[in-house]
């Protein structure tokens, strides 16, 4: 046994630094509890103990200390929102914290059904009245019967967390790949190169080659507009693979890899559209390739992929909109070419795995679907080569 190591004091001051320390290591979400009081002024603190209690009859709860003076104030009213702060709202929960006095001017605030501040951005928030209030030690148990609640910012955006007096927040999912696999598929990638300069130069578009490495999305390698030499600035930038972007990589997977590749999308924006991610897998195999519009919303995606931003809420919004716009690309009459901004195709290995993609960035809106479509056979023949050619370098030839 080691654990002499840490030992814990037995008396006052010390157990008590202790107690907290050692609950410090147990990360929370940050509430604001919140009512209104007899003048109707808001009152409130923030939480970290709030819980859901049941479901059948919907109940939450929080603890408060004994001798918080929101807490008798609160109780009165019978009634208390609970909004979850989300990941920017740091310094609103410090504000609170330390009880500033502008502390209910700095967000806008919305009343709930029951007459309770809630804020209105909430990531979640929950309307409640006060089921029942139980005392435990220094603390009281305060569970609310809840009669409306919601999810703020299409559920977009992320919590703010709080460990040991420090706040935080999840990062975005992908960024980080394995380096041994990543230089494998480099390697595949400089035998592609010189295709995908004379796709660039012919095509009129930017190509890159990515791959799919976990969960994320990583550039091999890309050639800029009007050059014939490759740039390695955007080498290694790296994206979250979640639907819907991507979607070579998910159309000929394995099911659970398409799962994967789903949830990864559920968890940055909330929510998942399962109906037109699979239409979108289904057309990308029935065509062969996959298609994204809307110049500006790419524009952005990959200035984001190129700063190497790791910021969930950015990623979250870019998909969410970029998801949105997949519905004006494609209908009954077929693509709409005006509309495409870029062009994927995947280059599969000898077992039929999708390995990388050629990937055409600012395709021409004046080109017909005639052209449009010569344009993708181009692309095609070039994944084809490229796949001939890490077959031959796998069998040795
Ligand atoms: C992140 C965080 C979590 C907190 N969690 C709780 C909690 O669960 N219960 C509680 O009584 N106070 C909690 N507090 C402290 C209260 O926000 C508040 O400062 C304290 O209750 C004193 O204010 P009052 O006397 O006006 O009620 C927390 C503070 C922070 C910053």
């Amino acid at each position: 046994m080691t654990t002499d190591a840490i030992t814990s004091p037995q008396r006052g001051q010390e157990k008590s630094a202790w107690w907290r320390a050692v609950l410090g290591e147990y990360p929370t979400g940050v509430c604001l509890v919140a009512s209104r009081g007899e003048a109707d002024e808001p009152i409130g603190m923030v939480v970290g103990s709030f819980v859901a209690v049941s479901e059948e009859p919907p109940l939450i709860g929080f603890f408060a200390g004994r001798d918080s003076r929101t807490l008798p104030e609160l109780v009165s009213t019978g009634r208390f929102s609970a909004s979850v702060l989300g990941a920017d709202d740091e310094a609103f929960c410090r504000a609170f914290a330390s009880k500033a006095p502008d502390r209910w001017e700095r967000r806008p605030f919305v009343d709930t059904p029951t007459g309770a501040p809630r804020l209105a951005d909430a990531v979640a928030w929950f309307d409640a009245s006060i089921e029942s209030t139980q005392p435990y030690g220094d603390h009281v148990f305060i569970v609310g019967r809840v009669h409306d609640f919601g999810a703020g910012a299409g559920g977009a955006e992320m919590p703010l967390l709080f460990r040991r007096a420090g706040y935080g927040s999840f990062s975005a999912p992908g960024g980080t790949y394995d380096a041994r696999a990543f230089i494998e598929r480099l390697r595949w990638a400089s035998m592609a190169e010189r295709e995908i300069e004379s796709l660039s130069t012919e095509l009129g578009v930017e190509v890159a080659i990515n791959t799919q490495l976990g969960d994320s999305v990583v550039t091999l390698a890309s050639v800029a507009l009007d050059s014939t030499v490759s740039t390695f600035d955007n080498v290694g930038a790296a994206h979250p693979w979640a639907a819907p972007i991507s979607p070579v990589f998910a159309a000929w997977a394995p099911t659970a890899r398409r799962h994967a590749w789903e949830e990864a999308s559920r968890h940055l924006t909330g929510s998942v559209d399962r109906a037109l991610i699979e239409d979108q897998l289904r057309g990308v195999r029935d065509r062969g390739y996959a298609i994204a519009g809307d110049q500006a919303l790419t524009d952005r995606f990959l200035g984001l992929v190129r700063g190497h931003r790791t910021d969930r809420d950015a990623y979250a919004r870019v998909w969410a909109e970029i998801a949105a716009s997949r519905r004006r690309l494609e209908d009954g009459d077929g693509v709409h070419w005006d509309e495409v901004a870029v062009v994927q195709v995947p280059v599969f290995d000898e077992e039929g795995d999708v390995v990388m993609s050629i990937y055409a960035i600012g395709w021409q809106r004046s080109a017909s679907p005639h052209s449009s479509e010569r344009m993708v056979e181009r692309m095609r023949t070039a994944a084809g080569r490229i796949s001939a050619r890490i077959a031959a370098s796998r069998t040795g030839g």
